[in-house]
């Protein structure tokens, strides 16, 4: 029989554990525990090294007392899954297994593994055991059934569940749980503690499993590691015990002398406040789309309009929405609320309408890019069929490589599905899943792929990361996603290097006025989300 691999991003082949390696892996982990317990550390098993598990996990293994002296012995848990296992051999090289732009993710997970010797990751579930603390960092997803309707979809637990299920049938009875995943409101208290309780009296544990709530704010990109240990937090416990545990532990590993806890007095409200706090950025975003439309229109530019309107404290957060709300968080965060308002807390009435519509008009922002490149190309007498189109940028923010729920990806599948042939550019992503791979990623039938005719031939979709090369014979140029790269292009270097006049669209408000001019002297056609004074700059050319 073949032997099952894990294959990293990079290429690389790892295989999959056999069965008959769990028992060595685990006397091995058993005899380091013992040693580093008998230095003083407090075991931390940290279950899920993905987006957020891996950095969290170097955190913790980076913590020392006031000598300087390491205090927690931190195990990265990951199932050993096709899709995941290589996770752990790159980590206990000290390689991170999340790429990230900021530069204290790579170092800080290298010194936690090879000098301070403070980080393992391991894939047997025996390891919580070992453990006197547990942080759970698994994916709760929420999976929409249509685009543009959320309510049409459901939480998929699955994944946490499982893991719940395994961590009380495994851990000592006085360990902390800590839940650090985004979960429906209700799901710590409601989901979590009936499973665990069972298990534990299954054992014949009569104690309460010690279980707490903390969400994470983390954001990947520059200040990754800083937007876990050096931000706010809010916590919860199920109950006394479990609250005073986790907020030792919080700031033992967490910059809270500057960056105070908020301790909540019941899980549901620590839970409520990550919905609450997505959905209210969610809902700022989508309210500006209309605004978006209506500045098309009316030959406003909703650029200076929001800079005029920021200068105003009370109004400084409002912010231009780009072409789609992507980003792990934001897409789905409100909808894990409706649901549990109706699947956890049994209510049958419906209380929400600004949440589930934010993320309606969030998730289809980027069908109008379709309708902007089209007509760019119809004044250049073109039509959108076959036209050769480049995308710029696949990440759902600047500066970023994560690609999940991006804006772009709904750009490249509606323009696809009007019959464009789609190139790609983004100095940040190597591999974008979401087409490579869209008959089994982000799940077997999940993609958005079946939203839209057309879709096969995007397996084939490969990142370019020469932009040089990318430009050349480009008909359309999209800026998607203000990466730095493309911020300070020059319109006649851009334009030359493409090689004839082409349709520039700018997603983002990146173009200033001069740029927009240049192209339109250069015989470019320019158009722009929410840019409305095109026209009139495209008007003062052509009388000029
Ligand atoms: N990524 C972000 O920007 C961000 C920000 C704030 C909060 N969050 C929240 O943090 C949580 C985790 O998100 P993420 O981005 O790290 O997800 P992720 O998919 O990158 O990581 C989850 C990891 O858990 C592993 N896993 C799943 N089931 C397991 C099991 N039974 N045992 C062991 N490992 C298991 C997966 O293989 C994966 O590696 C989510 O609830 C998310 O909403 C994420």
């Amino acid at each position: 029989m073949s032997e099952k691999l894990s294959v990293s991003p990079s290429g690389e082949k790892f295989p999959l554990p056999k069965p008959e390696d769990y028992k060595a892996e685990f006397e091995n982990l058993k005899k380091r525990v013992e040693k580093e317990r008998s230095k003083g550390r407090e075991i931390v098993v940290v279950m899920g090294v993905g987006f957020v598990g891996a950095v969290m996990a170097a955190i913790v293994a980076d913590t020392a007392d006031k000598k300087g002296q390491p205090t927690k012995f931190v195990i990265g848990m990951q199932r050993p899954s096709a899709r995941s296992y290589w996770k752990i051999p790159l980590l206990n090289r000290g390689v991170s297994p999340v790429k990230a732009e900021d530069p204290e993710v790579d170092p800080m997970i290298e010194r936690c593994v090879k000098k301070k010797k403070t980080l393992i990751a391991t894939y047997t579930y025996d390891v919580l055991k070992l453990a006197d603390v547990v942080v759970v960092d698994v994916q709760c997803d929420y999976l929409k059934e249509s685009l543009g309707n959320v309510r049409n979809g459901r939480t998929d637990m699955a994944a946490l569940e499982a893991s719940l299920g395994v961590i009380a049938e495994h851990i000592p009875a006085d360990a902390l749980v800590l839940i650090e995943t985004t979960v429906a409101p209700g799901t710590t208290e409601q989901v979590a503690y009936p499973i665990m309780k069972k298990a534990f009296k299954k054992r014949g544990i009569k104690t309460d499993p010690l279980l707490a709530h903390s969400y994470e704010r983390v954001m990947p990109g520059r200040n990754y590691v800083a937007s876990i240990r050096d931000f706010w937090r809010v916590c919860s416990g199920i109950n006394e015990k479990a609250k005073k545990r986790v907020v030792k532990f919080l700031n033992e590993v967490l910059n809270t002398e500057k960056f105070p806890l908020t301790v909540m007095d019941r899980p549901i409200e620590s839970e409520t406040a990550k919905i609450v706090e997505n959905s209210y950025r969610a809902t700022i975003l989508a309210f500006l789309d209309e605004w978006s439309l209506y500045a098309e229109r009316n030959g406003v530019d909703l650029i200076k309009v929001i800079k005029a309107i920021k200068v105003r404290p009370t109004h400084s957060n409002i912010i231009f929405p780009g072409p789609g709300i992507g980003g792990y968080c934001l897409p789905k965060d409100g909808g894990l609320g409706v649901w549990a308002y109706k699947h956890i807390l049994g209510f049958e009435d419906n209380i929400f309408k600004i949440t589930p519509m934010a993320i309606n008009i969030n998730d289809t922002r980027g069908l109008h890019v379709g309708q902007l490149v089209r007509d760019a190309l119809r004044n250049m007498g073109q039509p959108i069929a076959a036209a050769d189109v480049l995308v710029l940028g696949a990440a759902y923010r600047e500066d970023v490589g994560d690609t999940r729920y991006s804006g772009s990806e709904i750009i490249v599948r509606k323009l696809t599905e009007m019959g464009a042939e789609i190139r790609v550019h983004d100095p940040y992503v190597e591999h974008w899943w979401e087409f490579e791979q869209q008959d089994t990623y982000p799940g077997v039938g999940q993609s958005k792929a079946r939203f839209f005719r057309n879709q096969e031939k995007l397996k084939e979709t490969r990142i370019e990361q020469d932009l040089n090369k990318a430009l050349k014979g480009a008909e359309a140029v999209i800026f998607a996603v203000p990466h730095e790269a493309y911020l300070n292009l020059d319109p006649d270097k851009v334009v030359k290097t493409i090689g004839q006049p082409a349709a520039i669209i700018d997603c983002f408000g990146i173009l200033t006025d001069d740029k927009i001019r240049r192209y339109f002297q250069l015989g470019c056609e320019v158009k722009g989300l929410g840019r409305g004074h095109i026209q009139r700059i495209k008007d003062e050319i052509r009388k000029g």
